[in-house]
């Protein structure tokens, strides 16, 4: 069957199936990986750390893949960010912004012409980005991972009311791993889904092979996980980091936020949280991998990434034909 929705119309991928953004291991290897599968696969701007060797990264993604990628540039992680943001447009590749409100980089994102996605954890936030004139937006719902918010609702409240509200294309993420989530988020009326966690149990994520295990052993019952994927901020944390919006740079203060939405003690350091992947200690060997949504619900082992988006595939075709055998009785 043929794929066609506005997302795979506005990026040219052949499933609208969309690799994450990842702190610390968003390489171009696994987006080329990801991209070749007939899947848009995503560099994180983040892990280069220079515009130069972004660049570089770009260049060795074009010439190993002949699928299609774009880069993330998210705010208060990626260093020189506006620096970033040239890389990307001189070298003609979709852009995506990434958390809260993308006003500072939206004027010369559309003054260039590139493809333009802006993902947030609320659709208040992905409405602003539609005024802004992004393309697409995505919308990443409670049971994901990565800028959580405490107005962040499920994805499949998320994805409906986001389906009412905005015009343009979106893209439905959190919490999905299989042909399953895959089909309902289609149905709610996603133009297309993105998966983070899902793609980390992948053989070409370069993640260690233990921490990959960790991953799909991990158990979407266990409370801490529960904890700290679904649970609002600590509402003390939560008013101290509000508090000091004006005293730091703003780079610095968001990543103290995002720490405090993902119930880390130690939010006040100055880290990036994603890039955190040691904090799989503070929950002990048989704990469930820190760095997960509850996507784990869904996985079962660690696959090749042309496996993951062949068998989401072709279950969801599968989905689809059953359902209209349902229509024809
Ligand atoms: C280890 C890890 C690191 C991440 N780092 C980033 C990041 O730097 N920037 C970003 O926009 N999203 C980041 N994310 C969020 C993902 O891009 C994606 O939005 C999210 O994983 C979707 O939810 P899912 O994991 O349930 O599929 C990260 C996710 C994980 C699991």
């Amino acid at each position: 069957m043929e794929w066609k929705t506005r997302i795979t119309e506005l990026l040219g991928c052949r499933y609208p199936i969309l690799e994450g953004a990842y702190g610390g291991i968003g390489t171009w290897k696994f987006a080329a990986a990801v991209a070749d599968t007939g899947a848009f696969g995503l560099i994180t701007a983040s892990v280069y750390k220079t515009p130069d060797k972004l660049a570089e990264a770009i260049e060795k993604c074009r010439k190993a893949t002949s699928g299609v990628f774009g880069v993330n540039l998210s705010f208060g992680i990626c260093p020189r960010i506006d620096e970033m943001l040239e890389v990307c447009i001189s070298h003609g590749v979709p852009v995506e912004t990434a958390a809260y409100k993308p006003d500072a980089l939206a004027g010369r994102i559309k003054a260039s012409g590139v493809t333009w996605i802006h993902k947030s954890a609320r659709i208040k936030d992905a409405l602003h980005a539609e005024r802004l004139g992004a393309d697409a937006v995505i919308i990443v719902g409670l049971e994901g991972v990565g800028f959580k918010n405490p107005e962040q609702l499920p994805t499949l409240i998320a994805a409906t009311m986001a389906k009412k509200t905005l015009k343009i294309p979106f893209v439905a993420a959190g919490g999905i791993g299989d042909a399953s989530g895959f089909v309902g988020a289609m149905g709610m009326g996603a133009d297309a889904i993105m998966m983070g966690t899902a793609f980390m149990a992948t053989d070409e994520c370069p993640l260690g092979k233990g921490a990959k295990e960790k991953i799909v052993r991990s158990n979407p019952l266990d409370p801490r996980l529960r904890h700290q994927v679904l649970a609002p901020p600590d509402p003390e944390a939560y008013r101290k980091v509000m508090e000091m919006r004006k005293g730091v740079p703003f780079d610095q203060w968001l990543r103290m936020l995002e720490r405090v939405n993902l119930k880390y003690t130690s939010w006040q350091n100055d880290a990036d949280p994603s890039g955190e992947y040691s904090f799989d200690e503070e929950w002990g060997e048989d704990g469930p991998s820190r760095i997960v949504s509850l996507a784990v619900g869904v996985l079962e082992k660690v696959i090749p990434v042309r496996d993951l988006v062949g068998t989401m595939v072709r279950g969801a075709e599968e989905i689809l034909d059953k359902m209209a055998l349902i229509r024809t009785v």
